[in-house]
């Protein structure tokens, strides 16, 4: 089956092989066959397909890439927001809450909430989703919280590091053994890869580094959450270990940045937690001039960053980190694609997947400049439209 995209007013192809960042062609087309991009090409020279979309002049993107997210919960924590938009901080402690609603919850409620979330990320134009466990925190549940997320995404990853639970308050060692041994082994079937919460009052770097080891001996590849609450040995840990991603990254020293320029691994940056924080703002300029590749995820959780909208990242990363229009699109496509290890998303080249956002708009500039404006039109996922609508027109 062949579908020809035609008219394209804008399209981004993120093509490395271009002189601009997102490789950027007018009056394009292009044609997916069987799922994946095999022809790109000036509209006027198109060949024909089985189907046929007309863009009418707007702008095509390649399908967002959502490298970081906890869509396996139950329950809301709206009056935690309330009262840190009233002055509270934000603690690594409000983790517990969601922890205890989730393991009371049934199979059913978990997977009812994942498939509601990975279904307004898509209607937000996400077409490939990470997902963490992290709010199970014993055997049995981080397991079934990574079988459903499995259900949604082979993109899974095994968060058990994520706070002690509160059983486990007088032991931290004892549950630190229980992640690396028999968590773990029953979490490893079901994940690709394995992350801990390097920060003061979650694991330190000691723990981190023997989670880490644990999971790579389990054929895990590693990733972390750090610097998100305070400057601290996470960023240069996962440089050290030379990790795929380390994601927060709100407080960073200078010797920090370097370390992440030398390993090549993607700083992940995730406004939607300092919006939802009232934390100061990561500056994605200083380590785009450094020469760091960057990434631009939601977080997707109940408590630190509740938005699954990669166009509100966008906007936010240009209007409160630097990052120019472009600079942030190509962060929340093919630096997301960086940060999941993947070169057959985050960008239209031929061979990558048909994973399409098509705007109401004629630029990928709009995103940022009509901020909240539900500007997403379509999407495609391996060639699938979202709708039928856009095929009959
Ligand atoms: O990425 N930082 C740690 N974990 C989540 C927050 C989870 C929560 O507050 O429930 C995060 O921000
Ligand atoms: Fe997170």
């Amino acid at each position: 089956m062949s579908i020809l995209v035609t008219d394209i007013g804008e399209l981004v192809t993120n093509d490395p092989a271009a002189d601009d960042l997102l490789g950027v062609r007018t009056d394009a087309a292009l044609v997916i066959e069987d799922g994946l991009v095999a022809w790109i090409g000036d509209a006027a020279a198109a060949p024909a397909a089985d189907e046929r979309v007309d863009a009418r002049g707007r702008a095509v993107l390649p399908g967002f890439v959502d490298s970081h997210s906890h869509l396996v919960f139950a329950g809301d924590r709206a009056a935690e927001f309330d009262a840190r938009m009233a002055g509270q901080p934000y603690a690594a402690g409000g983790i517990r809450t969601t922890v205890a609603a989730t393991r009371a919850a049934t199979d059913e409620v978990l997977r009812a909430n994942v498939v509601r979330l990975v279904t307004e990320m898509h209607r937000q134009g996400s077409t490939t989703v990470e997902i963490k466990s992290g709010y199970g925190l014993t055997v049995a549940d981080e397991a079934r919280a990574l079988r459903i997320a499995r259900e949604s995404t082979p993109e899974t990853t095994f968060l058990g590091a994520h706070v002690v639970p509160a059983e486990y308050a007088e032991d931290p060692a004892g549950y630190v053994a229980l992640v690396t041994g028999p968590m773990l082994a029953a979490a490893a079937p079901h994940a690709r890869w394995i992350d801990v919460f390097c920060e003061r009052g979650a694991f330190d770097d000691d723990q981190a580094r023997a989670v880490l080891a644990a999971g790579a001996a389990a054929g895990l590849r590693g990733r972390l959450h750090a610097n998100q609450l305070g400057e601290g040995p996470g960023v240069q840990l996962a440089a050290e270990l030379g990790l795929t991603a380390v994601d927060h990254c709100t407080y960073l020293s200078d010797l920090d940045v370097a370390a992440l320029r030398e390993s090549g691994t993607v700083a992940t940056l995730l406004p939607g937690v300092e919006f939802s924080t009232r934390q100061p703002y990561p500056s994605g300029r200083r380590l785009l001039d450094a020469g760091v590749t960057v990434a631009l995820a939601s977080d997707c959780n109940p408590g630190s960053s509740y938005t699954s909208s990669l166009p509100f990242c966008i906007a936010l990363a240009v209007r409160e980190m630097g990052m120019t229009t472009a600079e942030a699109v190509h962060a929340a496509t093919a630096g997301g694609a960086a940060a999941l290890g993947r070169t057959d998303v985050g960008r239209l080249t031929v061979g990558a997947r048909g994973d399409l956002v098509l705007l109401d708009a004629p630029s990928h500039r709009h995103l940022a400049y009509r901020p909240g404006v539900p500007l997403v039109a379509e999407v495609a996922s391996e060639g699938a439209f979202r709708t039928a609508r856009t095929l009959a027109e």
